[in-house]
């Protein structure tokens, strides 16, 4: 199977044969004995190289990427002023530790992402090498700033795969089963899915019930307010299948919080660093939050993750909280230059392109009889397979073969929550990049028998 298009295009798909190749044969074999059988592979690929939105396997095939090494390249794959300040920094200081010395790119770092951060308050930051450890940083110190223990999280959020942040998620069952005890005093409120109300309402006839919920139920039974440090949410559902709440949710969130002395924790780890075409997507509603953490799209690829607080609140004692590896010179490098890129130019792209994929896909619930919902932000977007519109029933398994036959023509995309397809493409990717994942994604679903509408 060769794409007519292969001859011309580098930067869309070629496939030279039936996938996995010999070579990706070869190395899936090896990973099967060796590595542990937890990962999820969606599908067979084995990846060799990569450049702006594109990856090539290891048999010469070429991919469009419209995972972005999920949602962490955000400029792409080796963009070349990142691979130039990697290859800069290793060249110079590979490693110190910030936790006993100091560094220039630590504190510039530092000084940026505060400055970045929405919000008018002085803020601070703390880092780590990843989104879970961004999360037991905010854990932390939400719990140190309040003299409380109780956390409030939302069901469907996933916030990564430590203790902590694990008693935070109820995305899969999967990723919880076994591992009990976790932290304790964590309780879970419904998260405003507005497609699957958790309360049976309609959008318009909706008063907030997700958060009535928390300051009716919750704060009034097992988290007490005097007991409870903060709540967490992501401003968009990530895994959970990439779901945007309405602003108010946000503004009575920010009410009971502020009424009731509780800190607000958003977990931008997926949302952040421009993926909804603004850097945080808090600002698409105007909302501040006290803790933010961050981590995937912020280096580029290279492990970071970062903690960002009030200053008021991020007072804790050296020795406190701290990690070797946390924030070392090489992934600060990369990610002043990824800001950089992205207040440049990337965020407005990102925005562009979000907007130019969303005029097409919002059509898509008229025209396929199986897309039930299309949401989204910028290069954050969600698109929710059903067996029925108007039932709504789930239709995982037809999710998951557009997965596959999307893979085999040359697009990758993964899936989100239990029946959604995830766009999060690089925000480098370009037009045409984007009428291919299109029409691939048109073609899948057809193929996978979402006949067309009737109307
Ligand atoms: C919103 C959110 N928070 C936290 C995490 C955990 O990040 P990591 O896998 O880097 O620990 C993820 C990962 O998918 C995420 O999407």
């Amino acid at each position: 199977m060769v794409s007519s298009r292969e001859e011309v295009r580098s930067d869309l798909p070629s496939i030279l044969g039936p996938l996995p190749g010999p070579r990706a044969r070869a190395v899936i074999e090896r990973d099967r004995e060796f590595v542990s059988p937890s990962y999820t592979r969606p599908y067979p690929l084995v990846v060799e190289k990569g450049e702006r939105a594109v990856v090539e396997d290891v048999d010469g095939n070429r991919f469009l990427d419209f995972n972005a090494g999920i949602a962490v390249v955000a400029t792409g794959h080796c963009h070349p002023r990142v691979v130039e300040a990697i290859q800069r920094q290793a060249a110079r200081l590979i490693h110190m530790s910030g936790t006993d010395f100091y560094y220039e790119e630590l504190a510039a770092l530092a000084q940026k992402l505060s400055d970045l951060a929405p919000g008018d308050s002085a803020r601070r930051v703390s880092f780590g090498n990843s989104g879970a450890e961004a999360i037991e940083g905010a854990i932390k110190l939400a719990r140190y700033a309040t003299g409380r223990d109780k956390l409030i999280a939302f069901f469907g959020g996933f916030h990564g795969r430590t203790m902590g942040a694990l008693a935070l998620t109820a995305s899969k069952a999967v990723q919880l089963r076994g591992f009990s005890p976790l932290i304790p005093g964590v309780v879970h409120a419904p998260y405003p899915y507005c497609y699957r109300c958790p309360f049976g309402k309609e959008p318009e006839h909706c008063a907030v019930e997700c958060v009535g919920y928390i300051e009716n139920t919750l704060l009034k039974t097992i988290a007490p307010p005097e007991e409870t440090a903060a709540i967490v949410v992501e401003p968009i559902q990530g895994e959970g299948g990439y779901i945007v709440p309405p602003r108010k949710f946000f503004d009575e969130l920010a009410r009971v919080a502020r009424q009731n002395g509780i800190l607000l924790i958003f977990d931008e780890v997926q949302s952040g660093m421009g993926r909804t075409g603004r850097m945080w997507a808090a600002e698409h509603f105007d909302a501040v939050p006290d803790i933010m953490t961050l981590a995937k799209g912020i280096a580029s690829g290279l492990p970071l993750g970062a903690t960002v607080a009030r200053a008021d609140l991020m007072t804790w004692p050296p020795g406190a909280h701290a990690s070797t590896f946390g924030g070392n010179p090489v992934s600060c490098a990369a990610a002043l230059v990824t800001i950089a890129l992205l207040e440049e130019e990337l965020l407005n792209h990102a925005a562009r392109m979000g907007a130019y994929l969303m005029e097409r896909l919002r059509e898509w619930p008229r025209r396929f009889a199986m897309v039930g919902d299309v949401r989204g932000l910028g290069l954050m977007i969600g698109v929710e397979l059903v067996r029925d519109q108007e039932t709504r029933q789930k239709a995982p398994e037809l999710r998951d073969q557009v997965l596959r036959q999307a893979f085999e023509r040359g697009l990758l995309v993964l899936g989100a929550g239990e029946n959604t397809i995830r766009l999060s493409p690089p925000l480098i990717v370009s037009r045409d990049q984007c009428d291919f994942a299109m029409e691939t994604l048109e073609e899948c679903i057809a193929a996978a028998g979402g006949s067309a509408c009737q109307s």
